[in-house]
């Protein structure tokens, strides 16, 4: 078993000792480990060392959680999967610069897209979304959002009633394009 797969396991197992059950999975850890520089962060200078970065912490991650932690949400017939995507995975809104991360957040919401697929019918209900521009560490001091705003949405999808949307990307509670 590859140390990540274990790691996923042990959250399984701890999630079934400590709670019996799991309800909601937010996968919000990410990276965005291109230059910042915008020169350097340009596709003409990415490195595929970095892309592999990108697409280990930021799509390889959500699976492997994804894979460990959904059957135990299958065992109740309920789920909430929330992917933090963003506006720079948006192939209706791609824009040059940043290639590793906008890469990798493009495929996480192809994750989204099969996950919501395999599971129609079911009653876990996968999502992505955009936080939009936020006051983190990665964000910086000038995003315009507090986190408690950053949240509001990751809330919504992680709390959507039976029956509420399932493979969509949004921001702001609205669906917006891929
Ligand atoms: N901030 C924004 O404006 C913005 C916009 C769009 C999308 N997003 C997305 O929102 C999510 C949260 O971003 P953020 O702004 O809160 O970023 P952040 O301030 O950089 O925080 C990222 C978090 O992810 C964790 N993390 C990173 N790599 C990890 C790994 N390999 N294993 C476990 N945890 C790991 C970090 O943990 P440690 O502190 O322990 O390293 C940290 O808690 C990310 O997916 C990001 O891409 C953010």
């Amino acid at each position: 078993m590859s140390p990540a797969l274990k790691v996923s396991s042990i959250w399984r197992n701890s999630c079934v000792a400590e709670f019996g059950r799991l309800d909601i999975l937010v996968n919000n850890a990410g990276i965005l480990p291109d230059p910042i520089d915008s020169k350097a962060a340009s596709v003409f200078n990415a490195k595929v060392e970095t892309l592999r970065t990108a697409m280990e912490t930021n799509v390889c991650g959500p699976l492997l959680l994804c894979q460990a932690l959904i059957p135990l949400m299958k065992e109740r017939n309920y789920g909430r999967v929330v992917n933090l995507s963003s506006g720079m995975g948006q192939l209706s809104d791609m824009n040059g610069g940043y290639p590793a991360y906008r890469m990798s957040k493009a495929s996480l919401n192809v994750l989204t897209r099969i996950l919501a697929d395999e599971l129609k019918g079911t009653n876990i209900l996968v999502n992505s979304l955009c936080p939009g521009w936020v006051k983190t560490d990665m964000g910086g001091p000038s995003a315009p959002l507090t986190p408690e705003q950053g949240v509001e949405t990751i809330v919504w999808l992680a709390t959507l009633p039976d029956g509420g949307p399932a493979g969509g990307f949004f921001r702001n509670k609205k669906p917006i394009p891929w």
